[in-house]
């Protein structure tokens, strides 16, 4: 486990939440380390999980942490938009949907999701797939480079930015994080600000690499039909842009006649100082919660 230790945020508050209880169903649809995972199974003698991932590392380190708990779950590699492909239709009590990426993803510089560490520009959360960040950020034409800093990063120089990446490749091929974060400080220096200058080229990036948008959106019906009358999906995010999706999906399945959904807390649960002060990535986490209608199917 102590290579893939990532701490698992808001913990007290999902196991309030989503209660898992005795001879329950729930499902968590980014494993991860399984830190929440674990904390779901401990929480009863007999509740049942089920668990994907669509990476296979962190597949591996769950499999292995929730070895205790083998007979009463089941974990498999995957998205959580594929869900219901294995798990029955309003048959789960609760969902969990963990967003972005997790420490390991981040922490280790050969997956190349880090402008911290130097590694191979790649970003893939499931490496089975061919699209990396270096083939983006070698082939993509300007405008849509630009866009998509703009509207997956929400990165204010994005033209400037695509324009110096564009001239710059014209002598360079990008190869590692380190050559393209070095690039972006030359283009916009930090200049006291507290953001590295690269962080929303790399978010974005990342997104648009892993299809973030595109399946979370497919993610949220998909996790909302496994659920019986009354379960309960709760969701993570760590940026606007996730938290908008997730709030647009509430809001219409609430509105809905009948409604489908309903939010359980109007207010965002975010962590408290405490959580903040052990673990500074829990920082921009926002929890929402989704219940069920009775009488849904
Ligand atoms: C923040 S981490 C989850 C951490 C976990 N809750 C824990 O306690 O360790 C997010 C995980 O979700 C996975 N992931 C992201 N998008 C996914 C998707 N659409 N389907 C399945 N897994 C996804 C990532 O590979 C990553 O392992």
């Amino acid at each position: 486990m102590s290579n893939f230790a990532h701490k698992p945020v808001l913990l007290a508050e999902v196991l309030a939440t989503l209660g898992p209880s005795e001879g329950g169903r729930m499902v968590d649809g980014t494993l991860g380390g399984a830190g929440h995972a674990e904390a779901i199974l401990q929480a009863s003698q007999s509740g049942w999980l089920g668990g994907c991932d669509r990476d296979g590392a962190a597949i591996g380190a769950a499999l292995s942490r929730l070895k205790p708990y083998a007979h009463r779950c089941d974990l498999r590699r995957g998205t959580f938009a594929e869900l219901p492909e294995w798990i029955e239709p309003g048959s789960v009590d609760g969902v969990l949907l963990d967003l972005g990426v997790s420490s390991p993803q981040l922490d280790h510089p050969e997956r190349g999701f880090s402008f911290q560490h130097d590694g191979p520009l790649d970003m893939r959360m499931d490496d089975r797939q061919n699209l990396t960040a270096a083939e983006v950020v070698n082939t993509m034409d300007e405008p849509r480079l630009s866009s998509l800093f703009w509207e997956l990063g929400e990165e204010r120089e994005s033209r400037k930015l695509a324009r110096g990446i564009v001239r710059e490749r014209q002598s360079q091929h990008f190869a590692t994080t380190g050559e393209l974060a070095s690039l972006i400080e030359r283009l916009s220096p930090r200049r006291g600000r507290r953001l590295h200058p690269a962080t929303r080229v790399f978010q974005a990036l990342r997104m648009y690499v892993n299809d973030e948008v595109g399946l979370l959106e497919r993610g949220l019906p998909a996790a909302a039909s496994l659920l019986r009358p009354g379960g309960r999906l709760a969701v993570i995010t760590f940026h606007s842009l996730e938290g908008r999706i997730v709030k647009a999906f509430g809001d219409a399945a609430s509105k809905a006649s009948p409604p489908t959904l309903g939010w359980v807390r109007r207010k965002v649960i975010q962590p408290g100082d405490a959580e903040l002060d052990e673990n500074p990535r829990a920082r921009s986490a926002c929890l929402r919660v989704l219940q069920k209608s009775q009488g849904e199917p």
